[in-house]
């Protein structure tokens, strides 16, 4: 058992209180390599911000768990090192099961997310019970979920029983002892949010409402990025074919950081920044073969997305 303390990691508490307080929220950013790794740390050492590192399982099977809790040890020194030791919390993102969201607090973890919003409301408060016991005996924060976030083929607009009912989240937070709780407003996972046509836009009002429920009680978005359109046609300037990616307008997860929000989720938005910048070299430079040469200004789009995103979307800079 190795402790996310030795590592000079935080778990999320005192994060979200402050958060909640200022009135901003913590960015979450997903990775599982040492590029994206280098441009979060950078980026919120030089905004001054916290930051989540967010670990899928899908990234744990590709970079092996050891060498990102070793990554995530080195991103705390690596912080110190660029001159400012901001707070870093190490977040299992969409945990499936009791025994993950155990091994990932047992390899350092100090935040995990037990993802039970597909099953029956009764199932998900046990298995989220029994992560929240567990975790809490080693001062590890628990994220839980309630509602299931749309996917691209469904209509958002439509399908209103995958939104989060505000009438369950107070029962919910009470019996299963969460730290926070991720909620389903009309976010979804990727890059393509809505379809052409579609308004691209979250449902405040339900927030609002879950808000008046559980005053003060932290909560997450999901499915946050915004797939910003300059981005998308580089992409597709430079060799791509992404056809009518849409994602959340940043001034709605603005307004919504600026509540009860205290933490957003963003991951594919990095994913098209490093995929732009990479296909761009490829385009220009066709005799470059140093990964370095294409690895590196993907690091550098990388670096400059997260630091508007800090400063722009989530307000959380100079707030470490
Ligand atoms: O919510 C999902 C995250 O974007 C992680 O995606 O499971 O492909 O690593 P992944
Ligand atoms: P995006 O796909 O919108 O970046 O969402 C990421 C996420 O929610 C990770 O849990
Ligand atoms: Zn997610």
């Amino acid at each position: 058992m190795i402790s996310y303390k030795e590592l000079g990691l935080v778990n999320s508490r005192d994060l979200f209180a402050k958060a909640m307080q200022g009135g901003y929220a913590i960015p979450a950013y997903n990775f599982n390599n040492m590029e994206q790794l280098q441009a979060i740390i950078a980026a919120c050492v030089e905004t001054k911000s916290p930051v989540i590192l967010q670990v899928s399982s899908g990234a744990r099977k590709y970079a092996n768990q050891t060498l990102l809790r070793f990554m995530a040890q080195g991103a705390v020194e690596y912080a110190k090192e660029l001159g400012y030791p901001i707070p870093i919390v190490l977040h299992l993102d969409h945990g499936d099961s009791f025994e993950l969201c155990k091994n990932c607090i047992e390899f350092g973890f100090s935040s995990v997310m037990i993802d039970g919003s597909h099953l029956p409301y009764e199932e998900n408060i046990a298995l989220t019970r029994r992560v929240v016991d567990y975790a809490h005996q080693f001062d590890v924060t628990v994220e839980g979920e309630l509602g299931v976030l749309a996917g691209v083929e469904d209509d958002v607009k439509a399908e209103h029983h995958t939104y989060t009912q505000p009438e369950e989240v107070e029962d919910f937070v009470k019996r299963t002892g969460v730290d926070s709780l991720a909620i389903s407003i009309g976010t979804s996972h990727g890059a393509f949010k809505f379809k052409p046509g579609q308004k691209p836009e979250i449902r405040l009002d339900i927030l609002k409402e879950i808000e008046k429920r559980i005053p003060g009680f932290p909560i997450v978005l999901h499915g946050s990025s915004s797939v910003p359109q300059d981005i998308v046609e580089e992409i597709n300037r430079y060799g791509g074919k992404m056809k009518d990616s849409i994602g959340i307008p940043e001034e709605q997860l603005r307004k919504a950081a600026g509540s009860a929000v205290c933490k957003i989720n963003i991951d594919s938005d990095g994913r098209l920044a490093m995929t732009a910048a990479i296909r761009k070299v490829f385009v220009e430079k066709p005799d470059e073969f140093d990964p370095r040469k294409y690895l590196g200004p993907a690091r550098d789009k990388l670096k400059e997305l997260y630091k508007h995103k800090n400063i722009n979307v989530l307000g959380s800079d100079n707030k470490a």
